[in-house]
């Protein structure tokens, strides 16, 4: 993929989830919401908002009265902060929560005179049941008079408790606190994790606000929010070397769509911006970057808003997002929202730099007729960790006194894997040795690791180049596990002549793939991956479990392995053509003639179809693609490159929930949007390539014009007007009989239904595809059109296909009944979560 066509398939997979969020919800009332002055003696009007002092709110209980008194002063900077209450003990304010979901938590802390206490000093500590606030806060190391702090944190009970606890010999206080419902969609579960990892499980994270900001705008208050929330002005964090300037527009002429209601951001927010200082003159080249500081120590949301309020027309708008000096895309407003002043906004995720700072820059694209570039807004929220904490590293359970914490703590294990920064490091280096032994000791067992590791993909990969770890070596040991031939190092060596960059076939995600020739004669496929990769490892033992255990004529074999040295070298069948991929386009190579084609997509389909149904766990690929289909010297397809692969849902399961992995693309959209995985995941990936293969074009092509640029959206609609013809394969025109054409078309076209349900099975595709090469061969037309009729060939019913069983070793010739060798087939866990699907 080259890195333009990444950029591409990222937006794809946002705008999919674009879809998702923040329906009409314009008009939000919040179910929960609770405004609370504490200590005061009456109500309390503050930014437009009305407070109601704690003792007199029917809902919110005190656990401990006798614990807290209540201090005033009129000294105060804002009547909010004017009283307080003040805890000797731990004490709960107990919330009556309506209705469960996302719920904002806003507390307010000054340290007023006239307490009686020296509240400078006090120490402040808030948990939740589960999440940890605030530790040990304290306003002697803090500039300002008082502070605010936000937070979102998910309510699966019936009441929220926040604990105050004051540290020893300490007390702690709070002057106001809020509780408010967010709506539904408002926080993703999932974001994009630079530079190509979902990230998953964010709701069930407790965020906090750290920066929200108006570009180039005023200070936003609650009153012009309608989830009350505060918008400061960028100036103060842009990089000097930046000359940016703002613009605005009225507010009233920014458009929300169905996809961005006023509760993502107010009007206020998207009618202003900071864009590139003197945009039009020659050299304009250049970054506006905005430097953030923030703790090292957690990840961050980020959500980026832009609404193009500068533009004359459409299309002229277009530029690039970098974090963190990575891209976060190419932003093309027009292409986005079809219109002008239409807002719209993109999630991430990113770590920030060691030293603590976080950047986020905008510039223009060298393509763009207009060198210009905005950013109109930008919030960016803190990540609790792995101990669900976003303050330092002590758990819930260390602070609270046991009397007081009373529920969940199981569910706060669970949870406390998910989060991960350090913690999933080591789950990931013990998931390995884990099904290390578990494979040896078990063949049958399901070893699944503990789901909650699929949630952080980013903090692994990031540990993972971040923290140069070694000892893993030992976890990848294999020596004496039963997975095919051990190479020694100095064999390979020989076999490539020392890896000689001549025999180069490759380079992908893993390593580097060569040619090598073994003693004997025999040619091999050499993969040696890159020893520094915790991902790599992963993969590694993925091939090696899957490969080893699977034998059939359409998937390429693993002949053997060398894991001396900290190496991961991996031996395969040499497959002398190459990919498919190298065949359609981008080569020289000649065209495959039609009949070719349907050959390979049914050797293809064959070795797809033994994946899922031929071992007594079916077997998700994951990864389906031109280049992972390999052929041979008789261009027999064989299906390759089983990093990604995965054993599909057991009997009691309709799916498998998983982090997203894959390469955009190819990527069944329904998998996408709900992160579960079935087979049908990929049959929609096998009808890209189909298409691939008649219209011989990449699956996304981001320089052609915006309808064309996904390959399945562009044929799909070809196909519905039954013009297929009209875009493919210039080579093959004239020369494909058109009722095999229609045929593949309509296989094609059920491949890439919306939903997996509706998709065919892979048995189904391969017979389909029988029958278009049996049309092509014969040059008959279907006597009968209809559908049910072509799923009959020959007196062989389609029902023989849907299961696998000895018939398909009829279509197959003798070899795949031979290959399946049956106990074997059963494949454990896999661990390939941890993969990164770039560059694959
Ligand atoms: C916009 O820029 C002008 C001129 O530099 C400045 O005076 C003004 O304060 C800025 N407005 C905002 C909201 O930043
Ligand atoms: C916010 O709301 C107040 C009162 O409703 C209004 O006067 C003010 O102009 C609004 N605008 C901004 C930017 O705060
Ligand atoms: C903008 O920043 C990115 C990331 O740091 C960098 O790759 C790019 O070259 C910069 N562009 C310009 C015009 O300086």
């Amino acid at each position: 993929m080259g890195s333009s066509e990444k950029l591409a398939t990222l937006m794809v997979g946002i705008i999919v989830l674009g879809h998702m969020c923040c329906n009409s919800n314009a008009g939000y009332t919040p179910p929960d919401k609770y405004l609370i002055a504490c200590g005061s003696a009456h109500d309390v009007v503050f930014q437009g908002q009305t407070y109601v002092p704690d003792s007199k709110h029917s809902s919110v209980k005190l656990s401990n009265e006798a614990g807290s008194f209540v201090a005033s002063s009129s000294g105060a900077p804002f009547p909010i902060y004017q009283s307080a209450r003040v805890f000797t003990q731990t004490t709960t304010y107990e919330f009556e929560i309506k209705q469960k979901g996302l719920h904002w938590i806003r507390v307010y802390f000054c340290p007023i005179a006239n307490s009686g206490h020296d509240l400078k000093s006090a120490s402040l500590t808030v948990v939740t049941e589960n999440f940890v606030l605030l530790s040990n806060f304290t306003f002697k190391s803090y500039k300002g008079s008082y502070v605010w702090k936000e937070f979102i944190v998910n309510v699966d009970l019936d009441s929220l408790s926040l604990n105050f606890i004051p540290s020893n010999n300490s007390v702690a206080f709070v002057n106001a606190i809020e509780v408010v419902s967010i709506p539904d969609g408002l926080i993703p579960d999932q974001a994009l994790a630079l530079p190509s990892t979902p990230f998953n499980g964010i709701s069930e994270q407790a965020l906090e606000t750290v920066y929200r900001l108006n570009m180039g705008g005023p200070l936003i208050t609650p009153q012009n929010d309608t989830l009350g929330r505060i918008w400061q002005n960028d100036v103060q964090y842009l990089h000097v070397d930046s000359s940016a300037a703002n613009v605005s527009v009225v507010p009233s002429t920014i458009k929300y769509s169905a996809t961005v209601s006023p509760n993502v951001a107010p009007n206020w927010v998207y009618a202003t911006a900071e864009t590139m200082g003197d945009a039009n003159v020659a050299d304009s080249n250049f970054n506006i970057t905005w430097v953030f500081n923030v703790d090292p120590d957690f990840s961050y949301f980020l959500r980026v808003h832009f609404c193009d309020i500068v533009s004359k027309s459409l299309n002229l708008l277009v530029f690039n997002l970098y974090i963190n000096s990575e891209s976060g895309g190419s932003i093309d407003p027009s292409s986005f929202t079809g219109g002008l002043a239409v807002p719209f906004y993109r999630d991430f995720v990113a770590n920030s730099s060691d030293s603590g700072l976080l950047t986020v820059s905008v510039g223009p694209d060298s393509e763009a007729e207009v060198g210009q570039a905005i950013l109109n807004g930008l919030e960016i929220m803190k990540i609790s960790n792995d101990v669900r904490s976003l303050d330092g590293i002590s758990p819930v359970e260390h602070l609270l006194p046991k009397s007081a914490s009373r529920k969940k703590s199981i569910s706060i294990i669970i949870g406390s894997v998910a989060g991960g920064v350090a913690a999933t490091l080591v789950i990931l280096l013990f998931g390995c040795c884990f099904v290390s032994r578990k494979s040896k000791t078990s063949q049958q067992g399901q070893s699944w690791l503990p789901l909650p590791l699929y949630g952080n993909s980013l903090t692994m990969t990031k540990m993972s180049t971040n923290s140069q770890k070694s000892g893993t070596a030992s976890c990848i040991s294999l020596a004496s596990t039963n997975f095919g031939r051990f190479f020694s190092f100095q064999e390979i060596m020989d076999a490539t002549n020392k890896f000689d960059e001549s025999l180069l076939l490759g380079v992908g995600g893993f390593g580097r793939v060569y040619k090598g020739t073994l003693e004997d004669g025999t040619k091999v496929a050499v993969k040696r991956g890159n020893p520094r990769s915790e991902q790599g490892i992963a993969e590694f033992r993925t091939e090696i479990e899957m490969l080893s255990k699977l034998r059939h004529r359409h998937l390429v074999s693993l002949i053997g392995y060398c894991d001396e040295r900290s190496e991961m070298i991996l031996v395969y069948e040499y497959m002398a053509n190459g990919p498919l991929r190298s065949h359609l386009y981008g080569t020289d190579l000649p065209s495959l003639s039609w009949k070719q084609r349907l050959e390979i997509c049914i050797g293809a389909a064959r070795g797809l179809h033994y994946l899922h149904t031929g071992a007594s766990q079916s077997i998700i690929h994951r990864d389906v693609k031109t280049t992972n289909i390999l052929l041979d010297e008789n261009y027999v397809a064989k299906v390759a490159d089983f990093g990604l692969s995965k054993t599909g849902p057991s009997l009691d399961q309709t799916h498998v929930s998983t982090a997203v992995k894959g390469s955009f693309g190819h990527l069944d959209p329904e998998y996408f949007r709900r992160q579960q995985l079935t087979e049908k995941s990929d049959v929609y990936s096998f009808g890209v390539v189909l298409m691939e293969v008649l219209c011989c074009r990449p699956a996304l092509n981001p320089v052609l014009p915006r309808d064309q640029v996904n390959i399945a959206e562009w044929a799909m609609t070809w196909q519905k007007k039954g013009m297929l013809d009209r875009i493919m394969d210039s080579n093959l025109v004239d020369k494909v009989n058109s009722a095999s054409l229609k045929k593949f078309g309509e296989t094609a076209e059920k491949c890439l239904a919306d939903h997996g349900a509706d998709r065919p099975s892979m048995g189904d595709v391969l017979w389909n595809l029988e029958y278009a090469l049996q049309l092509e061969e014969t040059s008959l037309a279907p006597t009968e059109p209809d559908d049910n009729s072509t799923n009959h060939i020959q007196g062989l019913q389609l029902s023989s296909f849907e299961q696998f069983d000895n018939s398909t070793c009829i279509v197959d010739g003798a070899n795949s009944c031979t290959d399946d060798d049956g106990e074997d087939a059963t494949t454990s866990a896999v661990f390939s979560q941890l993969v990164n699907p770039r560059g694959r």
